[in-house]
């Protein structure tokens, strides 16, 4: 969480740095900043609450400097407020932007304290800037009192430090949370993100955990962790400015959503012949590590823990492997006992979130046979860290809530679900139906969107309410959760998901007209079962509103209401009604005019514990 960008260059670097916060904002929202070396060779700060809007309108027009940090903060030490928005600064001297979390702050700041340091924040980074200045005094070289500061620290960061007494000087340092170097001419710059330097260059180089970068207009000197200098190659991004544009959409959230058959598209691209999923996929090794694979542990967070949910089942009805699913949180914390030849297999989005980077690296320790990960960033700390990689296509992902990383994730699952079952049963006909419905899937999808108006009708029996619940049963139980999740967090509705079996042991209690009941119904084996519990509902007044197959035999009548979805194979049927549990929770949330794409209290990229 939080957005770092800094920039040596010879212009004037204000603009730069706002444009690269804009792009940084779905990392967090509650407040922003931005601090520059001016003419008069002074530290100049502009910070604000709230969004970086408010950041810029409150800019001095006259606030210049070659040399710049900005910040875009989600808080977690100190309320959002202006004192504790970055950059912090000590003694007019050095400014500095974190991202990460100092757990021994309290420690430091009391010896600081004791040393006649003045903290104006509530925030643990402050006690970083106080520590810098110190040794900057014993030092007189920037370079030198961060990498003298560093070693009393514990936690997390990513940091920009700049100093008035070296104008034309920007250290950086990582250790658990992401930042990248963007290689410009005669000019450089730092983020948490590409995204956010992409209007500059797409020349990239990505730290390494523990480096510090010593970057001037000219050059950018990295040392790893021992102090040795080190090379670390510059990549080429593919990615385009455009590519995090909203364009002619109202939200990202909605342009991600009509993005999804491109996404799915992309995602098969190269991955599928005309009836195999191709083993390189996965890497060269892969081939020979999964032929040994005898179980599979998923860990994940929020949306991408869905997808997973739904994989678990894939995993042992496909291809005959016990899999388990789990929180990253809670595996993190628990003494899980591996059976021999398990694969770990992260899904991610970003490939930084703290929890699952943690999981992860358990993961090792514990000894688990090999790890995969598919992940939708690239050169992200899961891609780098992970022994295999199954990379989402899906393109930059701006809204909070996730959308098109989660149908992708699908994809990907049931790309490596095929490629495991093959020597576990999966027929060569069976394969080569999934990689047939996987084709046409874009094509469902582009059908599926088309039911937007039809979704839109729904919303005004949503807008007012407090409490909805999903129901669904099999696969359709994590879709569900899903559907849930997307309206609580973008709509601030509480939505809770149950499999549909479940009902009688609880929520009946909760049904009443107040409380909408959403059922995802495809045509598969458990209909009849939920059609049953539907009744249950039905039957205590409850309000339903089904997405059902065309086929079925579900009916309209004043309190049940249906949308009729073209049929879809059992397979594909996750997917395919995710979509269309996105689009309820999109629209619902604007009818309340929520803040669709940067909902309240989240981050799109959750890189702290
Ligand atoms: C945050 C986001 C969610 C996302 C989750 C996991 O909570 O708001 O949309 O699903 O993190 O993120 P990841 O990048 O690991 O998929």
């Amino acid at each position: 969480m939080c957005g770092i960008v800094g920039a040596v260059a010879q212009r004037n670097v204000v603009p730069i740095l706002i444009e690269g916060l804009k792009r940084l904002e779905y990392r967090g929202y509650d407040s922003a900043g931005v601090a520059v070396i001016d003419q008069a060779c002074c530290l100049a700060r502009t910070r604000s609450v709230g969004k970086v809007r408010e950041l810029e309108g409150r800019l001095d027009a006259h606030m210049e400097g070659a040399t710049g940090i900005a910040h875009t903060r989600w808080a977690t030490h100190g309320r959002p407020a202006t004192e504790n928005a970055h950059p912090h600064i000590c003694r007019k001297t050095v400014a500095l932007v974190h991202n990460g979390i100092i757990e021994n702050h309290e420690a430091l700041r009391r010896a600081q304290m004791q040393l006649g340091y003045e903290f104006t924040s509530q925030t643990d980074t402050e006690v970083i800037v106080h520590e810098i200045y110190r040794r900057l005094e014993e030092t007189a070289d920037l370079l030198a009192a961060v990498r003298a500061a560093l070693p009393s620290l514990r936690g997390a960061y990513a940091l920009g430090v700049i100093t008035n007494r070296e104008p034309g000087r920007l250290v950086a340092a990582r250790r658990g949370s992401p930042l990248v170097i963007g290689i410009g001419i005669g000019e450089h710059f730092i983020a948490s993100d590409v995204a956010a330097l992409l209007p500059v260059t797409q020349r990239f180089m990505f730290l390494e955990d523990g480096d510090i970068a010593d970057i001037t207009r000219d050059a950018v000197t990295v040392y790893d962790a021992q102090g040795a200098r080190v090379e670390r190659p510059v990549r080429h991004s593919e990615l385009s400015a455009d590519a995090v544009a909203r364009g002619e959409y109202r939200h990202y959230m909605l342009k991600e959503i009509n993005e999804q058959p491109r996404a799915i598209a992309d995602t098969l691209e190269n991955r599928i012949g005309v009836d195999q999923v191709y083993a390189e996929a996965f890497g060269p090794a892969a081939a020979g590590l999964f032929a040994d694979i005898e179980a599979v542990q998923i860990v994940a967070c929020g949306t991408s823990y869905h997808a997973g949910l739904v994989g678990r089942y894939w995993f042992e009805g496909l291809a005959n492997l016990p899999c388990a699913a789990e929180v990253a949180s809670e595996f993190r914390y628990r003494k899980p006992r591996v059976a021999p030849h398990t694969l770990f297999v992260t899904l991610s989005q970003s490939g930084e979130t703290a929890d699952t980077l943690a999981a992860l690296a358990y993961a090792r320790e514990l000894g688990f046979a090999r790890t995969l990960t598919i992940c939708n960033a690239p050169e992200s700390s899961l891609v780098r860290g992970s022994d295999l990689v199954l990379m989402t296509h899906a393109g930059p992902e701006i809204g909070v809530a996730s959308t098109k990383a989660f149908t992708t994730q699908l994809v990907a699952l049931l790309l490596l679900v095929t490629a495991l079952g093959r020597s576990r049963g999966l027929t060569a006909e069976g394969e080569a139906r999934i990689v047939h419905l996987l084709r046409s899937l874009p094509g469902q999808i582009e059908q599926i969107l088309g039911l937007d108006t039809a979704v839109q009708a729904w919303v005004p029996f949503f807008t007012n309410k407090q409490h909805a619940l999903f129901l669904g049963r099999g696969t359709q139980y994590p879709v569900a959760m899903e559907g849930a999740l997307k309206l609580k967090e973008i709509s601030y509705i509480h939505a809770e998901a149950y499999p549909a079996g479940e009902l009688k042991h609880g929520p009946l209690a909760l049904v009443d007209a107040d409380m909408p009941v959403v059922a995802v119904a495809p045509n598969n084996t458990l209909l009849e079962k939920l059609q049953s519990n539907l009744q249950e509902v039905r039957a205590r007044g409850g309000e339903l509103f089904v997405f059902a197959d065309s086929d079925n035999d579900i009916h309209e009548d004043p309190r049940t209401h249906v949308i009729s979805v073209p049929p879809v194979d059992d397979l594909m049927a996750p997917i395919v009604y995710a979509v269309l549990l996105q689009l309820l929770a999109y629209h619902v949330a604007v009818s309340r005019g929520a803040d669709v794409d940067q909902p309240r209290n989240l981050a799109k990229s959750v890189t702290v514990e």
